[in-house]
């Protein structure tokens, strides 16, 4: 498919620590024609993630790693993303920070998607916070990942509308659905396509 459309897809590794819909959405992408990516390998610090069921789906590779050691873990996942010419990162609910010396080795080449329309709550508990301060509309956030939580560059923001009858799950399960969009428009963006 890369020789057909004239360019070699970039090797990309996703990153996940749980159900994996973002990872589902940025695999179907990446079949596409007009796709700048692969998905080559999927990575877990979790073995019971439910998205690591993805890898056997589309036969991906697929690796799991113990963070209980949290530096010699990034040090493995180094030496495989090396070692497989992974060029870019998409972290898709990915629950461990990873350090700046790891984000360092792939500057400006890892992305994350975080569930609020950021710079506003970082961190956990989104759609609580954005409920509980009455904000008229949350959201998602792509952005490329820095030395700073959820602070680097934002690539793009979708916004969703708070009802006044929403409870985090309600509200949570809307913004998921525009996730599923944002994502793959945001790579496109960035390789400006
Ligand atoms: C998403 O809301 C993502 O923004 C957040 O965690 C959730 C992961 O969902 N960081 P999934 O595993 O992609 O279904």
């Amino acid at each position: 498919m890369a020789q057909l459309t004239g360019f070699k897809k970039i090797k990309t590794a996703v990153f996940i620590s749980g159900t994996g819909s973002n990872l589902k959405s940025l695999i179907k992408f990446s079949k596409l024609k007009k796709s700048p990516i692969s998905i080559n390998i999927i990575m877990s610090n979790n073995s019971k993630s439910k998205g690591l069921e993805f890898a056997k789906i589309y036969k991906i590779k697929k690796k799991v790693f113990n963070f209980k050691n949290h530096s010699q873990a990034e040090r493995k996942i180094l030496i495989k993303l090396k070692k497989d010419n992974i060029n870019l990162i998409c972290l898709a609910g990915f629950m461990k920070i990873l350090s700046r010396n790891f984000i360092k080795n792939f500057n400006g080449k890892i992305l994350n998607i975080h569930p609020s329309l950021l710079p506003k709550y970082k961190g956990l508990n989104t759609h609580e916070k954005a409920i509980r301060f009455k904000d008229k509309y949350s959201g998602c956030t792509v952005h490329y990942v820095n030395g700073r939580l959820d602070s680097g560059k934002i690539i793009n923001q979708a916004k969703v509308k708070i009802y006044k009858t929403d409870t985090p799950k309600k509200l949570a399960k809307r913004v998921l659905a525009q996730e599923h969009r944002l994502y793959p428009e945001a790579i496109l963006k960035i390789f400006n396509l």
